[in-house]
């Protein structure tokens, strides 16, 4: 079976198949309702989180299947001192498809190792969350297309995983990709590193400090919230906190079409000023992250599936 643990291995192909059958669920769920009844999806998170997993929740039930739901890990035998191995390789007995949360980058490739059934990376930490990066290239090429795309990804790039799993997506598309952030939340090197290899060369990247040094030029705007729960340290947390900030105002610079992307929860990186406006696109993508896992998990639970490897 085929797990799906990062968007490094995504091809363009590959994106473009869930893209094109989430297209196709969206115009018409119904068709789909009772395509996998009796099937089970198995979710386990060790974080928290309300998009990702109501999302998959969702998504299953529309297809005609359900979820098996661990709960909070304080609520589960993990508690007690059980292995994630252990844990992975139980639920897997009960269910189809795995969907796996976990604060410890690596997890996902680890758990993937003990399990036949697909497991789908929901979030390894600072890692990977490759089906948000799916939802964000379902958004992305209704709004702004997937070619000559011009994006500003802005925030958290160190411990950023859906934009870690966004930048190598993208890399397979005719895209610019300027990264803006604090000096000290710079995009990792390996991934910087990676980015060139996968451009064969390209420069497709650039880096900024500064939002308007490149906000004219953009036809996304991508905003990631500082996330205060990865930092070791509460005072460099601090230091970056509220750096940067949209509001009406910022965006008076942008173009016409312009469209502002948040994966969410955000804090204060988006006035909710700009909810109203032409360009918020943040609530569209969170709904489409139900379509984009329907397509995904019909192709997964079906023959043929999708790889990423
Ligand atoms: N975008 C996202 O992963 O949101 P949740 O943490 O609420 O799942």
């Amino acid at each position: 079976h085929d797990h799906v643990i990062t968007s490094k291995h995504l091809s363009r192909a590959d994106v473009e198949t869930v893209l094109d059958r989430a297209a196709e669920i969206a115009a018409d769920p119904s068709a789909v309702a009772d395509r996998h009844a009796g099937a089970l999806l198995g979710l386990l998170f060790f974080e928290p989180s309300t998009r990702t997993k109501l999302s998959f929740e969702t998504a299953m039930k529309r297809l005609g299947g359900d979820v098996v739901d661990m709960g909070s890990v304080e609520s589960s035998s993990v508690t007690k001192g059980e292995t994630l191995a252990d844990t992975v390789r139980v639920i897997e007995g009960y269910t189809d498809a795995l969907v796996l949360r976990h604060p410890k980058e690596g997890a996902a490739t680890m758990a993937s190792e003990f399990v036949d059934v697909p497991l789908l990376n929901a979030g390894d930490g600072a890692g990977q969350h490759p089906t948000q990066t799916l939802l964000d290239l379902y958004t992305i090429r209704e709004n702004a297309g997937l070619d000559d795309l011009t994006i500003g990804i802005m925030g958290d790039l160190k411990y950023g995983r859906t934009v870690h799993s966004l930048a190598y997506a993208l890399s397979n598309f005719d895209t610019r990709q300027h990264f803006i952030s604090p000096e000290s939340l710079q995009l990792p090197r390996e991934v910087v590193y990676d980015l060139h290899q996968q451009q064969g060369g390209r420069t497709g990247i650039r880096e900024h400090q500064r939002l308007e040094a490149v906000l004219g030029d953009l036809d996304v705007l991508y905003v990631t919230r500082i996330q205060r729960e990865r930092f070791p340290d509460e005072s460099e947390y601090r230091k970056v906190a509220g750096e940067y900030q949209i509001d009406r105002e910022t965006l008076e610079a942008a173009s016409d079409d312009l469209t502002v992307m948040h994966p969410l929860p955000r804090v204060d990186e988006i006035a909710p000023e700009v909810d109203d406006t032409e360009y918020a696109a943040y609530f569209e993508q969170a709904h489409n992250g139900v379509p984009v896992r329907m397509a995904l998990l019909d192709l997964l639970l079906s023959e043929g599936g999708v790889s990423d490897e």
